[in-house]
């Protein structure tokens, strides 16, 4: 069986191995995240600029699984500024809801681990918090209060059996309760829906997830979401399950309510036209690494990655006709076995010569305009 086993086949032995060395290795990291009394030393940073709310720099998310160690995300680094709004896009499985789940210290563990790298979190005050490294008991008070995130499908997230006020003030008591009576937080659960577009608020606190629609029940967990006016916003697809129009009435609320607690959003998506529409900035990822950033118009007037330019090829444009949509041949490489060439070059119709090198690094075509490709290298200087 071993002679001719077919590519990726894992002998029983083979896995057991595997097995073995992965348990090994997340136990290190376990062991170091559940030690009491972390010095403060340990994960208390400062930002490398201060206008950020939050700094990915060269994370590496990887998963320990019994068929190899996935590399989710493999050297991410951006920003999101304090106040602007980042747009995340990328094919499925490239590692955006990864990196998000990052920043709230929620990947699954044990085999999910940040091995690399830091996420510093601006906390205002001239400090910062290193993600990757605060412990258990510090996240919890991040989380809700600093960071908060809008999940893909609400149905999943708001729990069955409880009614929506009871789950909304518990949010609430949770995080900002201190010294509040029921009714002080009642009041408070009413008002924010009422900030969400919630006409009959007092009827929707009695009501259970199911007697909501699907626009309802997202704006009710975004109301969840701000309760605490949290400095960033993680919305991960938050409006892929909902029609055109309530997409358009979710997107201006979550614009309007961004700006009147003036915090940041992480706007993670496959639509390039929400990303138009909503983002300042935008990062494309592909197989766990950024491939291109940029303002939005630098990214939308200029697409400079052979990924960037399929993605904004593939999609519908008003007045455009077309006998078919472009789409981009070939798919994504094995995240367990990546190559050590460019990930794109066998999917890339503009290789050029030194595409058989090692993977680019990041080339500045303008202050905020940044591509991992050979085609720029004998323009600019590697950074
Ligand atoms: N718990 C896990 N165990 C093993 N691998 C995982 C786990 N969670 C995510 N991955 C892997 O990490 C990679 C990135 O996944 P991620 O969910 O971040 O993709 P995504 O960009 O958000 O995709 P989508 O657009 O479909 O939501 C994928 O290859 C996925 O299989
Ligand atoms: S480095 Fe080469 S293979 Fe990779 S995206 Fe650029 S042109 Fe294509
Ligand atoms: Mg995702």
């Amino acid at each position: 069986m071993a002679k001719n086993k077919p590519e990726g086949y894992l002998t029983a032995k083979e896995s057991r191995k595997i097995s073995k060395e992965n348990r090994r290795i997340t136990n290190q990291f376990e062991k170091a995240r559940k030690r009491r009394n972390v010095p403060e030393s340990e994960y208390m940073t400062t930002m490398h600029n201060a206008d950020n709310a939050v700094e990915f720099d060269n994370l590496h998310t990887y998963f320990f699984t019994d068929a190899g160690t996935v590399k989710s995300v493999d050297g991410v680094s951006f920003d999101v500024p304090v106040g602007k709004t980042v747009g995340v896009v990328g094919e499925s499985g490239c590692g955006k809801s990864v990196t998000s789940l990052s920043l709230m210290q929620l990947i699954q563990r044990p085999q999910g681990q940040i091995v690399e790298g830091e996420i510093r979190l601006n906390l205002g005050n001239g400090k910062a918090y290193n993600i990757a490294k605060t412990p258990n008991e510090k996240m919890m008070n991040l989380r809700g209060n600093h960071v908060s995130m809008i999940f893909q499908e609400p149905m999943t997230s708001l729990n069955p059996v409880f009614r929506i006020g009871e789950q909304v003030n518990e949010v609430i008591s949770l995080h900002d309760g201190e010294g509040k009576s029921k009714e002080e937080i009642k009041a408070r659960t009413i008002k924010l829906l009422e900030m969400v577009g919630i006409a009959n608020s007092e009827g929707v606190y009695q009501m259970y997830p199911h007697e909501l629609s699907g626009g309802m029940r997202q704006r009710v967990m975004i109301a969840m979401a701000l309760a605490c006016s949290p400095r960033i916003i993680i919305a991960d697809e938050p409006t892929t399950a909902l029609d055109v129009t309530i997409q358009a009435q979710i997107l201006d609320l979550l614009r309007n309510l961004k700006d009147k607690i003036n915090s940041s959003i992480m706007l993670i998506t496959h639509d390039l036209g929400v990303i138009a529409e909503m983002a300042d900035y935008v990062v494309v990822m592909y197989a766990g690494r950024v491939v291109e950033k940029g303002t939005v118009r630098e990214i939308f007037t200029n697409p400079s990655h052979p990924y960037t330019i399929g993605l904004m090829a593939s999609k519908p444009v008003v007045g455009k006709q077309v006998d078919r949509l472009y789409s981009i041949p070939g798919k994504v490489p094995n995240p367990v076995d990546m190559p050590d060439y460019c990930y794109y070059k066998d999917r890339c119709e503009m290789c050029v010569e030194s595409c058989s090198g090692k993977y680019p690094g990041e080339i500045s075509l303008s202050e905020t305009h940044k591509v991992s490709c050979y085609r720029f290298y004998d323009r600019k200087e590697e950074k």
